[in-house]
């Protein structure tokens, strides 16, 4: 597709969006991703990492139906008016502990950094971003749980990715079609959330008189 055509296409989200009345043009990212897993069942119980302004919330709010229910975390503080299922706080993930908040049957981050002009250090912080939400996932998702996360593809992906490998059975990378052409993002999905095993470092920390 030539440059301007394509650029066409991409605004065409936009618009979409706004006729369509979404608080985002990400929404339609996360549309492609569910049509292509099937992240959201009715009941489910969704994490919502990097809300703002809520496009996706109101998205899972809608799969989950008002027997589920969405919760919302971001550091810029709340505006969208919410149906009874969601709710949206300002917070930032890094000030949080992610055990504060119950269990969850999918977490989705859509979080990016302030963009600097430095590639280098959008990536590392878009790394950190994500390892950050893995970490939610990690503490909050029981087993056949599932997560999607944006990261700005760098020198980290294979990190991100085997850390991906470890907590999920199946992982999938998807560049959905509403990302615009000139970014680097992705968007990482782990299906079904592994067993916990117990961890060496809780045998390491243990009472040895109790082993
Ligand atoms: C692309 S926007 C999310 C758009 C949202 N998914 C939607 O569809 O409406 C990325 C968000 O990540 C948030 N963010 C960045 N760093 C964060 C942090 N440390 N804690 C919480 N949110 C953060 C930003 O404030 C921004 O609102």
């Amino acid at each position: 597709m030539a440059r301007s055509r394509r650029r066409r296409h991409q605004d065409s989200f936009g618009r979409r969006a706004k006729r369509e009345g979404h608080l985002a043009r990400s929404v339609y990212k996360l549309e492609e991703i569910d049509r292509r897993v099937r992240l959201f069942r009715r009941g489910h119980r969704v994490l919502d990492l990097g809300a703002y302004p809520g496009s996706w919330s109101l998205y899972a709010a809608k799969k989950v139906g008002l027997e589920g229910r969405v919760l919302g975390l971001d550091i810029q503080p709340p505006t969208a008016a919410t149906p009874a299922n969601v709710e949206l706080r300002h917070a930032d993930i890094y000030e949080v502990d992610p055990k504060d908040f119950g269990t969850f049957d999918v977490v989705i981050s859509d979080m990016a950094p302030s963009t600097t002009g430095n590639r280098f250090t959008d990536q590392c912080r878009s790394f950190d971003l994500f390892m950050r939400a893995l970490d939610f996932a990690e503490a909050l998702l029981p087993p056949g749980g599932s997560f999607v996360g944006k990261l700005f593809v760098g020198p980290d992906f294979d990190a991100a990715r085997d850390r991906l490998r470890t907590l999920f059975v199946q992982h999938r990378i998807i560049r959905p079609k509403a990302t615009r052409n000139e970014s680097i993002e992705a968007f990482l999905v782990g299906l079904q959330r592994k067993e916990v095993v117990a961890s060496t470092l809780d045998a390491e920390t243990a009472d040895p008189e109790q082993l």
